[in-house]
């Protein structure tokens, strides 16, 4: 059932004409409508309204629809009619049945909590960040791992001066397994180097898929919190990791063209819906003031242009002990404990585990429903 909703999902696009049906007690008729938005994650799908003779048919939210693409041999999917827009974006909203909902949720939930850490523009912060919040929530007891998930250059074992042989490719090779691929690292955190696996999770069959899944399913019961190190940018390659793991740090600076570049990444996020929760890291700052009136900018624009609520995670003030630990291939929440960054990083860290349970437990997402995610973004677009 999940597998043909996925395969459904994945011959849909944006522009792309499929044949709605009605066949409730008050509305039977068929109609041919666009895809404007897909969110494969959710299950939704923004459709144009149906119309006859020039007259827009209106159907009651919470009717059942059939969909079918008309030039394809898939067999119809349900979904359900959730919301009616009105006005200029004039469209309709459709997610997932109940029983599908609550079924894939509990495929998908698990403790673990996972998180990306982004930027636009590069060199603002991001893999001190990851690195140092990482060893911030393992000194609270918190079972951490980093997934450098940077396709370009892989830097978390370089800032930790931690020497790894083996990359994701080699599990999905199937050369070894991915406890050897794990490096420790400083209060027993663990690096997962991405290395070219990361471009291959796109490429995989079902069977090095689910022999991947199955491998990371392992590692889900020993871990409270996976952070994922993006590059930066808005590519796909980005995105797509923000997307599938739903919570998304973005690292900025006070420099103008930072900003700019991190509010372009979040209108890009922006049209991939509503259920991303996105909070902002303000890096380099001087102080608390300059961090405020940094996040106030950009969750403004968010909010005012792009519907989008914004949040602030704290930030970390311009400090020499940062780039002097950095030269020394230690993190500088270890190496310097009580300066002012690493007391910042102390404020996030509490903010990151100090979340209601539920709260927590709502996005707390497994590695394999991660990869499982990060498949079908990659793969649909
Ligand atoms: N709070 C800070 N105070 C002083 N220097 C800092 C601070 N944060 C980062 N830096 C400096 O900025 C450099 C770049 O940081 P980092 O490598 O973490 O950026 P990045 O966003 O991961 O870069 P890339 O986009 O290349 O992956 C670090 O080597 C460090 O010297
Ligand atoms: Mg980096």
């Amino acid at each position: 059932m999940l597998e043909h909703i996925d395969s459904f999902f994945s011959l849909l696009e944006a522009g792309k004409e499929i044949t709605m049906e009605v066949q409730s007690t008050i509305f039977r008729g068929k109609y041919a409508v666009e895809v404007l938005v897909v969110d494969p994650i959710n299950y939704r799908l923004r459709i144009s309204m149906p119309m006859v003779e020039g007259k827009v048919i209106l159907i009651p939210v919470g009717t059942i629809l059939s969909l079918s693409i008309e030039e394809s041999s898939i067999e119809p999917i349900e979904l359900k009619l959730i919301e009616r827009i009105g006005g200029s974006a004039r469209s309709l909203v459709l997610g997932p049945l109940e029983d599908l909902k609550s079924r894939r949720e509990e495929y998908l939930s698990s403790k673990m909590k996972i998180f990306s850490v982004s930027s636009g523009k590069g060199g603002v912060g991001k893999t001190t960040f990851a690195v140092n919040i990482a060893i911030a929530l393992a000194k609270k007891g918190f079972k951490v791992c980093i997934l450098d998930g940077d396709l370009g250059t892989a830097n978390v074992d370089v800032v930790l001066n931690l020497g790894s042989r083996y990359n994701l490719s080699h599990v999905i090779g199937g050369e070894c397994s991915i406890l050897d691929v794990l490096v420790e690292g400083p209060c027993g955190i663990c690096v997962l180097p991405g290395g070219s696996g990361l471009q291959e999770l796109t490429e995989l069959d079902e069977e090095d898929y689910f022999r991947l899944v199955s491998q990371f399913r392992k590692l889900d019961e020993y871990l409270d919190f996976l952070i994922v190190d993006t590059s930066s940018g808005l590519f796909k390659s980005v995105t797509n990791f923000i997307i599938a793991a739903r919570n998304g740090v973005i690292v900025t600076t006070p420099e103008p063209h930072a900003i700019t570049d991190a509010y372009a990444l979040i209108k890009v996020l922006a049209n991939y819906g509503t259920e991303l929760d996105l909070k902002i890291v303000v890096n380099r700052v001087k102080d608390e003031k300059e961090a405020l009136d940094v996040s106030k900018k950009i969750r403004f624009a968010a909010k005012h242009f792009l519907q989008l609520d914004v949040d602030f995670a704290g930030f970390i003030v311009e400090d020499d002990n940062v780039w002097r630990s950095v030269r020394k291939q230690e993190a500088f929440v270890l190496s310097a404990p009580n300066c002012l960054a690493s007391r910042c990083i102390e404020v996030i860290a509490a903010k990151i585990c100090g979340e209601p349970p539920e709260e927590i437990a709502e996005s707390r997402l497994g590695f394999a429903g991660f990869f499982e995610r990060i498949k079908n973004v990659f793969a649909t677009r």
